[in-house]
């Protein structure tokens, strides 16, 4: 297991997956790990949709269309159910904010585990409510391929410097 802070430098957005299959007890484990992600009140919005078979793959690659994403042979979808989720005084709903903790807990815990993954939110929701026949309450909020990167190459990466968005008051 990488220190923390190694972690969170080795994931990175893969776009480039191995052709390998990734074995049930690998995606249990990795769901089982993330499951521990906090959310507002706890009510944990969120429902998550393991495509893995020919016919999930293909409806959801015609939602987001790149040669890059039908190279890995899962993708999680991740869906936020936002009646579920807390909504403060203000009228703000929380559910993106907790899916979103979900899914970096997902990526993180896949990196752990050797894995590759990449956030996907350029996808047409529209279409991915309508192919898998989505509640209305159930909104795909992001995709993650999930897969063997198909190099070991970890792209270098590129912030801001924390002085640039760090103020002390
Ligand atoms: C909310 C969110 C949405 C993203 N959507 C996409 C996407 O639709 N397609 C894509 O190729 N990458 C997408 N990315 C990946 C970002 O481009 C990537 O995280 C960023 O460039 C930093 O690179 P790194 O993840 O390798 O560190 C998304 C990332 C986030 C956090």
């Amino acid at each position: 297991m990488a220190n923390f802070k190694d972690l969170v430098q080795i994931r990175y957005s893969c776009r480039n997956y191995s052709p390998i299959a990734i074995d049930r007890s690998i995606i249990e484990q990795l769901l089982e790990t993330a499951h521990f992600a906090p959310s507002a009140t706890n009510a944990q919005p969120w429902r998550v949709f393991v495509l893995n078979t020919p016919e999930s793959l293909a409806k959801v690659r015609r939602a987001y269309n790149r040669e890059w994403f039908a190279t890995a042979p899962v993708v999680l979808m991740l869906c936020a159910q936002t009646t579920k989720a807390w909504t403060r005084a203000d009228g703000k709903n929380h559910a993106d904010i907790d899916l979103a903790i979900l899914a970096d807990h997902l990526t993180l815990a896949a990196a752990d585990m050797g894995l590759a993954t990449c956030w996907v939110c350029n996808f047409d929701a529209a279409m991915l409510s309508k192919d898998f026949n989505l509640d209305a309450d159930c909104k795909p909020v992001v995709l993650l391929p999930l897969g063997a990167p198909a190099t070991d190459d970890i792209p270098e990466k590129k912030r801001k410097d924390v002085s640039e968005f760090v103020e002390w008051m």
